[in-house]
């Protein structure tokens, strides 16, 4: 068991992940694309923005609490889908699931995930989230969507911004490969993470289950860079969009949106919420920051649909601020992951609880008391 009262922040569950997580998988999510400018710029955008204190207010009975599609959620906050998450951690999305659920906020299963979607259904009692990629092979995402209508998945996100995988120097560098090829180089990393080998060994879940199994001339599923240009539909429009919407005919989620063009497509083809997101700067590198480009979307599209926000949140004041700045909700990836990998479900649980308390103490020192009233008069501009 870890020691967790030394761990108060998100960036000391990120140390600790960094010391427990093998490099490869570790890297994998600490990485953006190319110069990694874009991934840089999330982080350091929230830090220009400034809260107005107000002093001498009634901050009692405070909530952070929200509804999303009818369910309430513990605070304006889901856990974003995260390709290997099972490989920060042995049965990694199983966890990360059962925490979501018993903190009270909603779980997103990657298609990249190791755990597979009915395997995460077997350990929750709640819903959770499915996250979809689309394959060339459009019957092989139509059979994804039906895996997840059939274990009760009750919202469907689809990315529609990775066709093609933008390049990570530090993937290529490290060969990222699942399960890890045995090289020396990773051999050598392996053994100075007995842990993290001991509960992989006590675990069956080491590849991409939601795929090996269930598809048919897959040729080298390991390698995440090759898999994705021989697998991916670079070929995706908004006529398969629409497509796909009508496949799964429940709540639909779009992740992915950077301008407010395609803010306008996607509300065109109805849509239930659409994420402003730059994939964690791992996709389009020198591209604007997410929080940069929040406001301007949430003016264009005018109510007309739910707008969401992810990319760079790393405490419960930048959460606070893209809920000033317009966002009806926000996801969180690296700051759960890093949870994670830090120390499994305790570890989880601790980051979501300290981004919590952060919303939450911070709401309060700008004078407010629930976050459902809180507007961007509590930013100075
Ligand atoms: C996609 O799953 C990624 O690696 O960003």
């Amino acid at each position: 068991m870890t020691n967790l009262t030394n761990l108060i922040t998100i960036r000391d569950l990120q140390k600790l992940a960094k010391r427990r997580v093998p490099k490869m998988f570790y890297d994998y999510v600490e990485s953006g694309s190319w110069t990694e400018s874009t991934f840089n710029s999330n982080t350091d955008d929230f830090k220009q923005i400034k809260f107005r204190q107000r002093v001498a207010v009634d901050i009692s009975n405070r909530n952070t609490s929200v509804s999303i599609f009818g369910v309430k959620s513990k605070m304006p906050c889901a856990i974003a889908p995260v390709g290997l998450l099972g490989m920060q951690h042995a049965d990694g999305e199983i966890i990360a699931a059962k925490v979501a659920e018993e903190f009270g906020i909603p779980f997103t299963l990657s298609t990249m995930s190791i755990c597979s979607i009915e395997d995460v259904a077997r350990h929750v009692k709640e819903p959770f989230w499915f996250q979809l990629y689309v394959m060339k092979d459009h019957s092989f995402s139509k059979k994804l969507i039906d895996r997840a209508k059939t274990v009760g998945c009750s919202a469907l996100m689809l990315t529609v911004d990775l066709q093609i995988l933008g390049q990570r120097h530090k993937d290529i560098r490290n060969g990222l490969s699942t399960p890890p090829e045995l090289t020396v180089k990773n051999v050598i990393n392996l053994m100075k993470h007995p842990k993290w080998c001991l509960n992989m060994l006590k675990t069956s879940r080491r590849s991409f289950r939601n795929i090996v199994g269930h598809v048919d001339g897959i040729s080298d599923i390991s390698k995440l860079s090759a898999w994705v240009s021989e697998q991916f539909d670079p070929k995706l429009n908004w006529e398969d969009v629409a497509r796909i919407r009508d496949w799964w005919g429940g709540k639909f989620i779009i992740k992915g949106i950077m301008e407010p063009e395609d803010a306008a497509e996607a509300i065109k083809i109805g849509v239930d919420a659409i994420i402003v997101s730059n994939h964690g700067g791992r996709q389009l590198d020198e591209t604007s920051s997410t929080v940069s480009m929040l406001p301007g979307i949430v003016k264009d599209v005018g109510g007309k649909v739910s707008v969401w926000m992810d990319g760079g949140i790393r405490s419960g004041q930048d959460m606070l601020k893209a809920i000033a700045l317009g966002a009806e909700n926000t996801l969180i990836g690296r700051s759960f992951c890093y949870g994670i990998g830090a120390c499994g479900k305790e570890g989880g649980t601790k980051a979501l609880n300290i981004l919590r308390q952060e919303l939450d103490m911070t709401m309060a020192l700008c004078g407010r008391r629930d976050i459902r009233e809180v507007d961007s008069s509590i930013l100075r501009f």
